[in-house]
């Protein structure tokens, strides 16, 4: 083969190549979200993995990275809720029981973001038992949050889809931990 001709073919190829990795990527999301769908009937498959695809180099990662990218999908979503929480608060017009909420709500996931911190490292050390206090303490504060709502008697909560989005991601990350700590013997 002419060195112009292999050129060729390998500019054919590369693209192939590039495709069936990222496919593999795709599929080891999907088989993990699969299976995280059967241990936790909470965990819905799409958003499983349209949160887990739309991760920077989420397809090229392994189990490990991914519970990786799901605990900082937890942080990141906390910390913007937070941030969210806080501009809410700015508006004079909400009625008392909701203001209280809200500022419920901002301690809980000030405390949120610390944990997730903490679950973070503990990950990373291979502490998987206090990995999972931490991030089920985060769950437990976005259903603290929703509920305290309902039950002040507060018009509506403004907070429901970010709740359930914290809640969905800390149970997608605690199931893809679990997975891991199997793997791992
Ligand atoms: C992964 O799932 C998505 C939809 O959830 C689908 O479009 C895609 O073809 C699947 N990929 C693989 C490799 O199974
Ligand atoms: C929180 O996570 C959900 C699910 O991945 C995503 O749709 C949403 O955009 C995230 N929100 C923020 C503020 O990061
Ligand atoms: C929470 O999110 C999941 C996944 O997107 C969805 O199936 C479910 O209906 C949502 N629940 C509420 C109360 O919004």
């Amino acid at each position: 083969m002419k060195p112009s001709s292999s050129f060729t073919a390998l500019a054919l190829l590369l693209p192939l190549l590039i495709m069936i990795k990222a496919t593999q990527g795709q599929s080891l999301i999907n088989s993990t979200c699969k299976t995280c769908g059967i241990n936790d009937p909470n965990i819905d498959y799409d958003f499983c993995t349209t949160s887990l695809q739309a991760a920077p180099a989420s397809r090229c990662a392994t189990l490990q990275g991914l519970c990786t990218i799901s605990i900082r999908l937890i942080r990141d979503n906390v910390t913007d809720t937070r941030c969210y929480i806080e501009q809410l608060m700015k508006n004079p017009r909400w009625d008392p029981y909701t203001r209280r909420c809200l500022s419920d709500c901002f301690e809980l996931f000030s405390d949120a973001v610390s944990a997730v911190e903490e679950a973070m490292r503990c990950y990373s050390a291979k502490r998987f038992d206090d990995a999972n206090v931490q991030i089920s303490s985060v769950m437990d504060a976005a259903t603290t949050c929703e509920d305290g709502f309902v039950e002040r008697g507060a018009v509506f909560s403004p907070l429901t889809k970010r709740n359930n989005d914290t809640f969905q991601l800390s149970a997608v990350a605690l199931s893809v931990m679990h997975m891991v700590e199997a793997g791992s013997g």
